[in-house]
């Protein structure tokens, strides 16, 4: 059964500016043990999207869809279920996570936390669990004994990983797990996270605004501007040759991998992306986009499968249409 599988997923949030449609019609799939990345500029609803799986949305914000976790739907499940959900079948590494550590607790304590609350086990079991979880993410056990303040920024995100392994989940969500870290740090972090997921048969959702970091690292991606899926597709191939232009641009902004210099301006794209809560009439990327026909500004392209292209899917008329996506560089697109 597939592991996790959204459909027709619109988030809505209703605040100060009005209705702000963060994430509109995205369908995505996930089987176990595969990894799918999520990519895009900020804004685009990627983290919208990841607290929508574990229905972590504020009240202010409405959703509509299924949200199918092995074939149960998070969006309509009652609050028991949801709360064992939560620990045992899926957990998220939160954007900045590594901050939100309790600095006057002991590290091992933090981790032994979800699994005293959510097994049956003593405390001596779950205190033993948090030293190996630890060993498994490349921290000394005796870390256990120690303050987040004691660690590095990376071995605070690697302790965040292994907060959310600690009761065995089938999915993982990791919102810009690595993000904040530096490039050396970084790829050890994602090594590892990769590592888990092979060696467990987890799941795993991988959110970056840097392509490069994800088609090394991810099965899949899926590419998200302006709170819709605009392309999809197998991570290397759609990395290598991009069939939207926003994936192109987003391809081409990051020629290394953690470069945090291109990771400010995505590949010197020009503009912003639009305000979701008064978007551009037409293609939502119409407006930036260097390969733009005079279609773009009448209607939203759907996002199809393209002919002879094998699972990869493009919401832009001129693939559709068997053109090339980069076009003439408009502004800055290098
Ligand atoms: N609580 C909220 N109320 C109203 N609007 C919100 C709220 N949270 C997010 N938004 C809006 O929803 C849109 C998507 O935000 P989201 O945080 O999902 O983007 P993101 O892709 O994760 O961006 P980043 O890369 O910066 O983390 C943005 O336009 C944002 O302003
Ligand atoms: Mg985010």
């Amino acid at each position: 059964m597939t592991l996790l599988q959204i459909r027709d997923l619109n988030v809505v949030y209703h605040g100060s500016r009005g209705a702000v449609p963060a994430v509109r019609g995205v369908d995505l799939a996930l089987e176990a043990g595969r990894t799918l990345g999520i990519a895009g500029e900020s804004g685009c609803g990627k983290s919208t999207l990841a607290m929508a799986v574990l229905r972590l949305l504020p009240r202010s914000a409405t959703v509509s869809g299924e949200i199918l976790l092995s074939g149960e739907d998070v969006l309509t499940m009652g609050w028991g279920r949801l709360r064992a959900v939560r620990w045992a079948g899926a957990s998220i590494v939160f954007q900045g996570a590594m901050h939100s550590l309790n600095a006057v607790q002991r590290i091992g304590p933090q981790i032994a936390e979800p699994i005293l609350v959510h097994e049956n086990v003593t405390k001596a079991v779950a205190n033993r669990r948090a030293a190996e979880l630890l060993e498994m993410v490349g921290l000394p056990a005796s870390h256990a004994r120690g303050y987040p303040h004691e660690l590095s920024g990376g071995q605070r995100q690697r302790v965040m990983i292994a907060m959310a392994l600690a009761c065995d989940p089938d999915l993982i969500v990791a919102d810009e797990a690595t993000t904040a870290l530096d490039v050396m740090v970084q790829a050890q972090v994602l090594e590892l996270i990769t590592g888990l997921v092979a060696e467990r048969g987890v799941g795993l959702v991988m959110i970056s605004h840097d392509l490069s970091v994800l088609s090394a690292t991810c099965d899949r991606i899926a590419v998200m501007y302006a709170g819709r899926v605009v392309e999809l597709g197998a991570a290397r191939e759609l990395f290598a040759h991009a069939r939207h232009p926003y994936s192109a641009a987003l391809g081409s902004a990051f020629p290394i991998i953690g470069d945090a210099a291109s990771r400010r301006r995505p590949g010197g794209l020009a503009g912003d992306p639009p305000d979701p809560a008064d978007p551009p009439p037409g293609c939502s990327f119409g407006p930036r986009c260097p390969a733009a026909v005079a279609e773009c500004a009448e209607a939203e392209p759907a996002l199809l499968a393209l002919p002879g292209e094998a699972g990869r899917r493009s919401a832009c008329f001129v693939a559709q249409s068997g053109g090339a996506v980069r076009g003439e560089t408009r502004g800055a697109v290098r």
